[in-house]
């Protein structure tokens, strides 16, 4: 059993164990080599370059899980919405009506993200037995962010103006989404994906009756389709120190907590049914050796003994960040959780 399904399902284990969000990606040398040849959707539609992607940090680093390579946008553009990533998502015709809506194909993942599975089988028989393999989906209203937006943004000004001007139609394109990624996740864990991750992104820019009326009951909507597999559901929820009470009464497994959290508090609301995972702050990583040590300690005191800790980011490693103190990163975790 690997010490981080062990840590999923809430398990007494040797030591917290530890993966980063966007471990696969360009603060890696070898990543930036390759994707100089390579562009990024070709990265993610080759299999044999997909799952050399998300290898390539599990070479140089004894991380205790790996996270599929591709895009939370990935599953949209193989349902035929059409998208090119600079290096952001750009949707050329942005979602703003029911018929646009109503046109979006419900998804077939083994007509729409054949490569995905394929490279989920390929990285499930290159790897030791004993590393999992995260799979990964966006959440309903991080997609809809860039789907009615149509590119990256600070506000999201068009999304969040269609839950008041258009809810109805907002309701209906939150739905579909959850739809499609319930049967996106469910075909990779029967890929071969052992645990399920859905990122939130742009969760902060959500209050909690927002939150609660439009993307809650999206978000449970897939959990509860992914539960009666056996496989670790996580949500990450960016900025969602805020909706933790009601992230609480989800079917998950683990929550994942930003930096700006800290994990005691985030334990307090969530009860000891569900896990945490996090919350270094990226920025922690450009600290000298003992001042990153020291944050890690207080990371690994503000999880505390209970069981249920899988240490990570607060957010995505940065591009900048020197792949040396990533491996001092996840040697201080392992040294000073070790029980
Ligand atoms: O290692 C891993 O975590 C797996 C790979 C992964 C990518 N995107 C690869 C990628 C994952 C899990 C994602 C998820 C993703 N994509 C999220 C949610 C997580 C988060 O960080 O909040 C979001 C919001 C996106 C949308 C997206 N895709 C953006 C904003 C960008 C551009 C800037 C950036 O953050 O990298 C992308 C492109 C993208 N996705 C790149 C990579 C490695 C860069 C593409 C390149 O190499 O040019």
């Amino acid at each position: 059993m690997s010490v981080f399904l062990g840590a999923c399902r809430r398990e007494p284990v040797p030591y917290t164990p530890i993966w980063i969000m966007r471990q696969a990606g360009r603060y890696l040398p070898e990543y930036r080599e390759l994707r100089a040849r390579v562009d990024f959707v070709t990265l993610t539609r080759t299999p044999e370059l997909a799952a050399e992607v998300t290898l390539q940090p599990l070479r140089r680093y004894p991380l205790d899980a790996a996270i599929l390579f591709s895009d939370i946008m990935t599953p949209l553009q193989g349902m035929g919405v059409p998208l090119v990533f600079e290096p952001g998502p750009i949707v050329s015709q942005p979602i703003r009506t029911d018929a646009q809506v109503d046109r979006l194909p419900a998804l077939q993942p083994s007509d729409h993200v054949p490569f995905v599975l394929e490279s989920i089988r390929l990285i499930r028989r290159s790897m030791p037995r004993d590393l999992p393999l995260i799979g990964f989906a966006g959440a309903p209203f991080t997609l809809m962010c860039y789907l009615v937006g149509g590119k990256p943004s600070k506000e999201f000004a068009a999304a969040r103006s269609m839950l008041y001007a258009q809810p109805d139609t907002a309701r209906r394109l939150l739905d579909k989404l959850a739809d499609a990624m319930a049967a996106y996740l469910r075909a990779q864990a029967q890929a071969g994906a052992q645990a399920l991750m859905l990122f939130e992104s742009w969760a902060g820019l959500l209050g909690p009756a927002e939150f609660r009326t439009f993307e809650l009951r999206a978000v449970r909507r897939v959990f509860e389709a992914l539960r009666p597999l056996d496989v670790p559901l996580i949500y990450y929820a960016n900025q969602g120190a805020t909706l933790l009470e009601d992230i609480a009464g989800l079917p998950i497994d683990v929550a994942g907590i930003d930096w700006r959290m800290p994990l005691d508090r985030a334990r307090a609301m969530l009860g000891p049914r569900i896990g945490v995972q996090g919350n270094l702050d990226p920025a922690a990583l450009f600290a000298p050796p003992e001042m990153l040590e020291r944050q890690v300690g207080e990371v690994l005191r503000s999880a505390g003994d209970a069981p249920g800790h899988i240490f990570n980011l607060g957010h995505g490693i940065w591009p900048e960040t020197s792949p040396d103190a990533v491996a001092r990163l996840i040697d201080n975790v392992h040294a000073q959780s070790s029980r």
